[in-house]
């Protein structure tokens, strides 16, 4: 074939026909002597209809027709073929596969069928040779396009596979980097990594470029100042490059380029689907020039497959994090379970002074340092029960006294004292006469005062008085070391809180890794809430419930890509992968403390109630209450949502097939309460 053996190597169509040869030319002066006339070409004119090019030979191989198609493929004018000879036109023919089918086909006079690659054009063509007594007929049409897809699907293949089995991110984007390469002739490629600090670059996958290119580019803050690349991600639009020799973008690697021999340089950015940079792709040629139609669509391709693998990648990071939380969490809950509240630590050291000082009463208050006032906490022996609500300004009473002057105020004798007490707690009948205030102090803080009464006058000897100082110094520490629970109980407080945000975003980041399922854990989650509300679950069983539906699916981390976006019906092999969520949620969550109570969902919400569910088969009530009610909720979601492998089901057709399946896949009872709750009863 002319193309196969065609040795000049012309960029266009129209450039191979303003290069005419002289052979033709010589030829085109006589064609007398050939056998086959041009005026042939009317018998032949029902092929003008036909889609493919079409070639005609008679039996010595002279070409008897050539349709407009053919002659367009083929970058010849049909009349300029017609009635020459293919081994006179085309002497380099010979030998070469293409010229051997033609004379296979004409010896055992059987049709052939054959794709080849023409590599001076860059073209793929499928050809079909019909041999007869008279000479063959070639059909052939150009499958360049087809090739270049399959060519791109086997290598994105390759790349996702990679991602899924969670080879390390450099050696992703080098994956990519490599296949584009590959795919698109004298081209280099690379991707840069940007922090997520947004500013900067984290590293180079160049495989191909420079050491040195890669070693400069490293770190470097994104801007013009980093060229190409770096003003791609600084602008968020593509920047093309057409000659480096002239362009100012690669003043500062232009020493470089020029020694690597790099002349043109496009680059894109990578965006994730929330709109910021992750990191941009670029292809580098050695001749200055802009993109074809062919590389936009492989740069939409590499971009696309850098953008899935950083955002895998990043939701992996994020949940490894989770768990070191949410380990840390757990250490400080057990910390403060082991101790007592301050509260109850204060009332049985009250108990124990009254009995060690040999005193009626005792009471205990606490210095607010948010608002500078004492505060009755704990008091014992008294003859009115309850703590009342006090509070006492610095210096107020003989309790503000003590912790002004961080001093024992000592009233052997209220009734000869300048001043009673005045305080509203002794009001009814407490009939106290000696008082004894204690400033209570820990590492130098005044932290609260220690009272301490009799029923009647007394005058404290000294090992008495000191008594009651070693005892207000450990009531104080008492009280420090509960203050200091106590704030750490407020920080688990608000950690807790950001766990719970944190877990929120962990399931979007799931929902985001399949477009389809976006919302959808959202939506269940606040569905499944109000259905075990009416279940009558109480609420600290909600938070876990919650908990539960936010995860229910995060076992699908577990499931590759390639099935879980699977456009069309699972292979039994790939449904043993998705059975496998469930387990897999199970092994990821059960060692966190803070999720016991929250598993029921992510690992039972494939059971059904007539025992063939999965992964273990369980049987109405053998299932979790919240995981019966979570997969109905489930169910219905699925199907009025879009997903890869079908569309979505019209609302009534949703709610008539959960219907039908009370008392099989699901259970009765919850199928009832879903449709009240959702106002489709009866
Ligand atoms: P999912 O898409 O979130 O679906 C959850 C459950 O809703 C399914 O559990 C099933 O009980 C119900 N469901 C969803 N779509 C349909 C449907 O078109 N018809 C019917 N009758 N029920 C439906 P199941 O079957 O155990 O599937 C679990 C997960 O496996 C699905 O989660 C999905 O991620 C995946 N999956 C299931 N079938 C296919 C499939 O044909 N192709 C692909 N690519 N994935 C599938
Ligand atoms: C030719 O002119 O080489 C025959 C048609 C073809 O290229 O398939
Ligand atoms: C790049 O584009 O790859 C960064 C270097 C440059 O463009 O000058
Ligand atoms: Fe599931
Ligand atoms: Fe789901």
């Amino acid at each position: 074939m002319s193309r196969k053996i065609r040795n000049s190597k012309p960029k266009t169509r129209a450039s191979r026909r303003s290069t005419p040869k002289p052979t033709s030319d010589a030829k085109r002066r006589h064609p007398a002597g050939n056998q086959v006339k041009t005026t042939a070409n009317n018998d032949y004119a029902v092929l003008e209809r036909i889609n493919d090019g079409i070639v005609i030979f008679d039996r010595e191989m002279n070409y008897a027709f050539v349709n407009k198609r053919g002659g367009e493929l083929l970058g010849r004018q049909p009349g300029e073929l017609i009635g020459k000879n293919y081994w006179q036109e085309y002497p380099e023919a010979k030998g070469t596969p293409f010229a051997n089918a033609y004379l296979q086909a004409l010896e055992t006079q059987q049709p052939i069928a054959f794709e080849d690659y023409y590599a001076p054009w860059d073209r793929w063509f499928e050809n079909r040779i019909y041999p007869s007594r008279d000479g063959m007929v070639i059909f052939f049409t150009e499958i360049t396009e087809r090739k270049r897809a399959e060519r791109l699907l086997k290598a994105e293949l390759q790349v996702l596979e990679k991602i899924s089995s969670g080879s390390p991110l450099a050696e992703i984007l080098a994956t990519i980097v490599l296949n584009i390469e590959a795919l698109s002739r004298e081209t280099l490629a690379s991707i840069l990594l940007l922090d997520p600090d947004g500013i900067r670059i984290r590293y180079g996958a160049a495989p191909h470029l420079p050491g040195d290119y890669n070693r400069a580019i490293e770190g470097a803050l994104i801007g013009p100042q980093a060229g190409s690349c770096g003003t791609a991600m600084y602008h968020r639009k593509p920047v093309i490059v057409a000659d480096i020799e002239t362009d100012p973008l690669w003043d500062n690697y232009r020493e470089l380029a020029r020694q690597h021999g790099l002349r043109a340089c496009w680059s894109t950015p990578v965006m994730s689907s929330d709109g910021t940079v992750l990191a941009s792709f670029a292809m580098y040629y050695r001749e200055p020039r802009s993109p074809a139609r062919e590389d936009l669509t492989l740069i939409e391709r590499a971009t696309h497959l850098a953008q899935i693998a950083i955002e895998r990648k990043r939701a992996e990071e994020q949940v490894a994090q989770q768990l070191q939380r949410i380990s840390a969490l757990h250490a400080i809950d057990k910390a403060i379970a082991s101790n007592m509240e301050l509260h109850r630590t204060l009332n049985s050291i009250l108990e124990h002074v009254v009995i060690q000082l040999g005193v009626d009463a005792a009471a205990a208050w606490l210095v607010n340092s948010a608002s500078n006032r004492l505060e009755l906490a704990a008091k014992h022996g008294f003859r009115g029960g309850g703590i009342p609500h006090l509070s006492l300004k610095p210096g107020e009473d003989y309790a503000g006294q003590a912790v002004h002057e961080r001093h024992l105020v000592s009233i052997p004798n209220l009734k000869e004292a300048e001043r009673p007490l005045n305080q509203a707690y002794l009001a009814n009948g407490e009939e106290f006469v000696a008082y004894f205030g204690v400033p209570l102090i820990a590492k130098g803080e005044v932290n609260g005062v220690l009272e301490v009464f009799r029923r009647a006058p007394f005058a404290p000897p000294a090992d008495w008085l000191e008594f009651l100082a070693t005892l207000a110094g450990q009531v104080a520490i008492a009280i420090d070391s509960a203050q200091l629970l106590a704030g750490l109980e407020r920080s688990n407080f608000n950690l807790t809180l950001a766990y719970e945000t944190t877990i929120e975003g962990w399931s979007r980041a799931l929902d985001l890794r399949d477009k389809e399922t976006e919302g959808h854990t959202q939506r269940v989650t606040e569905t499944t809430l109000r259905l075990a509300r009416a279940a009558g679950m109480a609420e600290d069983e909600l938070a876990h419930v919650r908990r539960g539906a936010l995860l229910h699916d995060i076992g699908k981390m577990g499931v590759p890509d390639h099935i879980l976006l699977k456009p069309g019906k699972l292979t039994d092999e790939e449904w043993e992968h998705i059975r496998q969520h469930p387990v897999f949620a199970y092994e990821l969550l059960s060692p966190i403390e803070f999720l016991q109570g929250a598993l029921a969902i992510p690992y039972c919400h494939h059971e059904k109630w007539d025992g063939t569910g999965y992964p273990r088969g369980l049987k109405g009530e053998e299932i979790p209450l919240a995981a019966r009610l979570f997969a109905v909720v489930d169910v219905w979601d699925a199907l009025r949502s879009d997903r890869p492998y079908r569309q979505a089901w019209p609302e009534d057709e949703v709610f008539e097939h959960i219907r039908t399946l009370a008392g099989t896949h699901l259970d009765p009872a919850a199928v009832e309460l879903f449709l009240k709750v959702m106002n489709r009863a009866g």
